[in-house]
């Protein structure tokens, strides 16, 4: 027996362009992300900057469009002032948020240089929890003035002659949680924001800005403090921020894999909340979202409570991702997809180490968590038109969470390359589901291919010295009949990346 699920895509019926930045990612100061991650001068691997060449190989291949820097919490406590010039002369500072030392010794920019060689841009945030609209004016100016002021005319003389010509700032981070340094009521954050705003677009009208909402879906102040942030900032800025991290510590995985849904929600209340401010402003404009802070994170919780302060990028936050979390990584690239008319932006936290798709070895190797791969095919494959997913599918209740399909699922039309791909999640634990997708409106289809990512054991995961146990193989089942009908037989617990070429481009 086998569970079941039928699924109707049709060219006409799109959700919208998918933003090719909602495949983001994020290098926070915290941890090993920056120190031993993407920078360790000495290592063999290593550049003339620095730069690790081995996880800078890992980046291209994720092709990420668009990395957050420098946090995070980090960025709350963050001057941005010693960072740049002669790293003989850079302090090292206590670093508050989360209690070590920062050297200072990477810097704004060798970020910028460093997202360059990974052929992705800079969203950059300032500092609204310490600082304010000085330091963002400030750092806006030694970024993209041309020259000819005292901060544009230091950046030439750290040896960047052109303005780096950043686009995407956030105002600040999570300023609605009691833990972020400088932590503000709506009323505080939405006043200073707009005023930073103002000012930031007084020294480049050009650039697009992100306004902090809600740390995760269960704040206690979630919808208030959109709507609060909104009434004070709505036509300074573009777009919304939204966080949010599962985690499976009481090893219930049906609930931990329906947590997409609640995903679903959130993104759902966060657009009727900028829309309800646009309504009341009687506004044309619409605030676009930027997810720009999502994953699993629960594994390192533990370890990091353990670690003694004051160290130089000590290992925090390195979860050691299994199977089961790849699937749920899947869904929630979904749930992304399924709202392309509105997310504009969403960034994976983070990239390297700390909580991240790439780990290294301080001095060794690199190697890929099973979450890479989700976010590999979603980032290479679901360019182009996301389709609205009609689908019928079998359901399950948790405890927490009802009427949970088996089958998570999305379609995207890339009409450059003559290519539909439907990316699938069968959360079913035992049991294959039976898959019929009718794509009646593509005319005659062939396969390409049909990737899977499956396992036997859900805790599998990568390790250092087993760094292949989950990836994903070319071998799934799937077969066009009739020219647009695909039947597939999706293996119990699997992410599949069904990939098929218009006949008009054979
Ligand atoms: O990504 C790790 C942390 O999670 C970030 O610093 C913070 O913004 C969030 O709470």
């Amino acid at each position: 027996m086998s569970v079941k699920a039928a699924m109707t895509v049709d060219k006409d019926f799109r959700i919208g362009s998918i933003d090719e930045r909602i495949y983001g990612s994020f290098i926070e100061h915290l941890g090993r992300a920056v120190y031993g991650g993407i920078y360790e001068p000495g290592h063999p691997d290593s550049d003339e900057q620095g730069f690790r060449r081995d996880v800078l190989e890992l980046v291209k291949e994720l092709q990420v469009p668009i990395i957050r820097y420098p946090g995070g919490n980090f960025v709350s406590g963050y001057n941005w002032e010693d960072s740049v010039g002669p790293q003989s002369e850079r302090p090292t500072r206590l670093e508050l948020a989360w209690r070590v030392l920062e050297t200072n010794q990477f810097g704004f920019n060798e970020f910028v240089d460093w997202t360059k060689k990974a052929n992705s841009e800079v969203m950059m945030a300032v500092n609204l929890g310490t600082r304010g609209i000085d330091d963002a004016r400030n750092i806006l100016e030694y970024s993209n003035h041309p020259s000819g002021t005292y901060w544009s005319d230091l950046r030439r003389k750290h040896g960047y002659e052109q303005p780096h010509g950043i686009k995407t700032w956030c105002l600040g981070n999570e300023m609605d949680g009691p833990w972020q340094i400088g932590h503000k009521t709506a009323d505080e954050y939405g006043r200073l924001a707009n005023e930073t705003a103002k000012a930031m677009r007084l020294v480049d009208p050009s650039i697009e800005l992100v306004v902090c909402g809600s740390s995760h879906l269960h704040m206690p102040t979630f919808a208030q403090w959109e709507a609060t942030v909104l009434e004070h900032t709505y036509d300074s800025v573009d777009y919304m921020s939204l966080h949010q991290y599962y985690g499976n510590p009481q090893d219930d995985t049906p609930t931990f894999l329906a947590r997409s849904v609640q995903m679903d929600d959130f993104i759902g209340k966060v657009i009727s909340t900028c829309d309800y401010v646009k309504a009341k402003n009687r506004s044309k404009k619409t605030i676009q979202l930027s997810f720009d802070e999502w994953n699993v994170w629960y594994h390192s919780h533990q370890s990091d409570r353990k670690l003694d302060p004051w160290q130089i990028a000590p290992p925090q936050l390195e979860d050691v991702y299994n199977h089961e979390d790849a699937l749920l990584v899947g869904c929630m690239l979904i749930s992304l997809l399924k709202r392309a008319d509105r997310v504009k932006m969403a960034c994976m936290a983070q990239l390297v180490n700390v909580i991240a798709p790439i780990m290294t070895e301080t001095g060794g190797a690199a190697w890929k968590q099973t979450i890479f791969y989700p976010y590999l095919h979603a980032s290479v494959f679901g360019r182009g038109q996301a389709l609205i997913p009609l689908i019928q599918s079998d359901k399950y209740d948790t405890k927490e969470i009802t009427d949970v399909p088996y089958l998570e699922s999305v379609a995207v039309h890339n009409e450059e390359q003559g290519e539909v791909t439907i990316f699938a999640v069968n959360r079913h634990l035992d049991q294959a589901l039976q898959l019929n997708i009718d794509l009646r409106s593509f005319g005659t289809l062939s396969l390409i291919e049909h990737i899977v990512l499956e396992h036997e054991d859900l805790k599998a995961a990568n390790t250092r010295e087993q760094p292949h146990t989950v990836q994903p193989h070319t071998g799934g089942n799937a077969a066009v009949e009739g020219g647009a009908k695909v039947t597939a037989a999706l293996s119990k617990a699997s992410w599949n990346v069904i990939r098929l070429r218009m006949s008009d481009r054979a």
